[in-house]
């Protein structure tokens, strides 16, 4: 009698560092956005947002023999920068005949003890709901010990059609006479002076949402808008092109004493009207959960009528002890 063979599966699994030569076999194993860190070379997470700093990849590759069947891709802070970020694993991915056998486990395990080994206190991920995969993602970090994901952001994609069918669309109307819409880029320089000294003067403007932090890099100049009341420019909605026909909500904003009633509506209403006859099929819009009143709007007014709507959520684990401890934070993180 001979012995019997080894399950083929299990058994053959090598989990290894990925070496930027295997690079080119393994570009279907991460998102299209993020293929140029598996060369492990020092870059932005997104090639095309100019505004991020340079980062360290680091990625594991499982193996059956010469066969890749899984990546787990990572970043870290680029040494010599001084930043006390913490590494994010950035995408996992395993083939699908091999599912189901503990290799995601093993490769998020082996980021856990490079990010260990090389000192940092904590590794970090952040992700989106609503892809098949999620619910086994999220219980392969509860196997491992990190903390319960802790929703960031809400994320939601329309059609202009589909915005046209919620609830509030042409519903509001602003009081006659006082206040009037125009594209932001009508606002004169004067006006976007007075909105900085005024609010540096008394802020009145939610953190994060000041005009200036948004369309400095420049805005959709169809459906931006700007509105007026009684001389002063009291709101605004700051979009972005993202590709030729998609365009990102990025900021909104309405003095608080002039927001009640859902007064900012009519700008999304007009903003979207724009955007449809100019012929833009899809929009985006993510607000974090701070922003708790938009929140709210997209949960309760938007999420039926628009096709995705969705969460990010993050998660971390502290690493316990290394030889070489980066920081000096004993305590669990919240997530980012
Ligand atoms: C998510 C993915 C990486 C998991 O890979 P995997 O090698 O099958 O994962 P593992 O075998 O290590 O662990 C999966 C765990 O999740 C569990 N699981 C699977 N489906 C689940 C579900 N719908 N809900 C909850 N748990 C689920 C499994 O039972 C297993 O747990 P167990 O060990 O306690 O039985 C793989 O499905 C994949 O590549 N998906 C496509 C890529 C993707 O969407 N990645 C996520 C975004 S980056």
């Amino acid at each position: 009698m001979t012995e019997p063979s080894p399950e083929p599966t299990t058994a053959t699994i090598s989990i290894r560092p990925l070496i930027p030569e295997v690079a080119p076999l393994l570009g279907s194993m991460t998102f299209p956005a993020y293929r140029h860190l598996l060369e492990l070379a020092p870059a932005p997470r997104h090639l095309d947002d100019t505004t991020q700093k340079p980062i360290q990849p680091i990625a594991f590759a499982a193996w059956v023999g010469p066969k890749p069947v899984g990546v787990a891709l990572a970043e870290m802070p680029l040494e010599g920068t001084n930043s006390t970020a913490d590494p994010e694993i950035l995408s996992i991915f395993v083939l699908q005949d091999w599912r189901g056998q503990g290799v995601a486990t093993q490769l998020v395990a082996a980021l856990e003890e490079a990010m260990r080994e090389r000192g940092y206190p904590r590794i970090a991920a952040v992700w989106m709901t609503g892809r098949p995969s999620i619910p086994a993602i999220e219980h392969i970090l509860e196997l491992r010990g990190w903390l319960p994901p802790a929703t960031r952001t809400i994320s939601v994609r329309f059609t202009p059609e589909e915005a046209a069918r919620t609830p509030w669309f042409q519903r509001v109307k602003l009081p006659e006479g006082r206040f009037e819409i125009v594209p932001w880029s009508e606002i004169t320089a004067d006006e976007r002076a007075e909105i900085r000294r005024s609010h540096e003067a008394a802020p009145w403007i939610a953190r994060g949402l000041e005009p200036w932090t948004h369309d400095y890099y420049g805005f959709d100049p169809i459906s931006s808008l700007g509105l007026r009341y009684g001389g002063s420019v009291v709101g605004w909605v700051i979009n972005h092109r993202i590709s030729a026909d998609c365009v990102r909500f990025t900021c909104s904003f309405m003095r608080h004493d002039l927001s009640r009633r859902g007064r900012i509506l009519p700008l999304y209403t007009e903003s979207i009207l724009r955007l449809s006859t100019a012929g833009i099929k899809e929009c985006t819009l993510v607000t974090p959960l701070e922003y708790a009143e938009m929140a709210e709007f997209l949960r309760r007014r938007c999420a039926s009528a628009v096709h995705y709507f969705g969460e990010t959520r993050g998660s971390s684990k502290r690493l316990g002890d290394s030889a070489r401890v980066r920081g000096n934070d004993e305590q669990d993180a919240q997530p980012r």
